[in-house]
């Protein structure tokens, strides 16, 4: 099949805009844009008629049943990308409780419900998180980064529990752990550090991949990286 339905998360930026935009240059897909930001989307999407923009906020305690009634209206989701994520960057002790509860609200809550939503609207699907090497067992680690990559971990970690669930199903669950890319979060985490790859070079091989990878892998946790800060 080649006309699809993709749900992309964190759309008015970044890796997720250029996502959405490689989706959809091919007009027979339909591409369901979200983020908490939608004139920003409105405003970058314009020229395609086959996205739609939704206004949605992961640490929102409503995030499910805001999910379920955007996806309502779906017949299916073929390809769900869980590209969203924040990141808080202080050092340890100066970490405050709010502090990591966003990093855990949108990086693994918010991902585990929008997923929740979603699956009702799956038969034949990929669903594919953006973690970050910094969350991948053994990879190198900076400090003020313990929020954001512990839960980035835990993203990892749901990805192996979510395909062991759902392996008898023909949903699948993959992880990409990113190394550096030339993005507004990066500029803020590594002020002045230029990372080998733009969010176009990203998303061009996160669109290859979510399109015909899960054939041959489910529950992977998978480094794409050519550097790291
Ligand atoms: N850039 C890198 O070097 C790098 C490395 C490793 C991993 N990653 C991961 O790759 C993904 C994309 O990163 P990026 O560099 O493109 O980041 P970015 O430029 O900061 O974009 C993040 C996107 O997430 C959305 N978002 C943030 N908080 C949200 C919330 N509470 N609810 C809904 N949407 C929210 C933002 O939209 P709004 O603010 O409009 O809501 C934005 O569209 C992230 O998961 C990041 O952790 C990036």
């Amino acid at each position: 099949m080649t006309s699809k339905t993709i749900v992309v998360v964190g759309a008015s930026r970044g890796i997720g805009k250029s996502i959405v935009e490689q989706f959809a240059q091919n007009p027979d897909h339909r591409i369901i844009a979200l983020s908490r930001n939608l004139d920003k989307m409105r405003m970058a999407f314009a020229e395609f008629e086959n996205v739609e923009c939704h206004l949605i906020d992961l640490a929102s305690d409503t995030i499910k049943n805001d999910c379920e009634i955007i996806f309502d209206k779906l017949n299916s989701i073929d390809i769900l990308i869980n590209n969203a994520g924040t990141l808080v960057n202080k050092p340890f002790t100066e970490l405050t409780r709010e502090d990591i509860q966003l990093s855990y609200n949108v990086n693994v809550i918010g991902v585990m419900q929008i997923t929740q939503a979603a699956v009702a609207k799956m038969d034949h699907a990929h669903i594919v998180n953006i973690s970050s090497v910094g969350g991948f067992q053994g990879s190198v680690k900076f400090p003020g980064l313990s929020a954001y990559s512990t839960s980035k971990a835990a993203l990892c970690s749901f990805t192996e529990l979510f395909a062991e669930e759902y392996k008898e199903t023909n949903i699948k669950m993959n992880c990409l752990c990113l190394g550096a890319v030339q993005t507004e979060m990066l500029e803020e985490a590594f002020p002045g550090y230029q990372a080998p790859l733009s969010a176009d070079k990203m998303a061009e091989y996160i669109v290859r991949f979510s399109l015909t990878e899960d054939q041959w892998m489910n529950g992977k946790i998978i480094p794409v990286s050519l550097s790291t800060p």
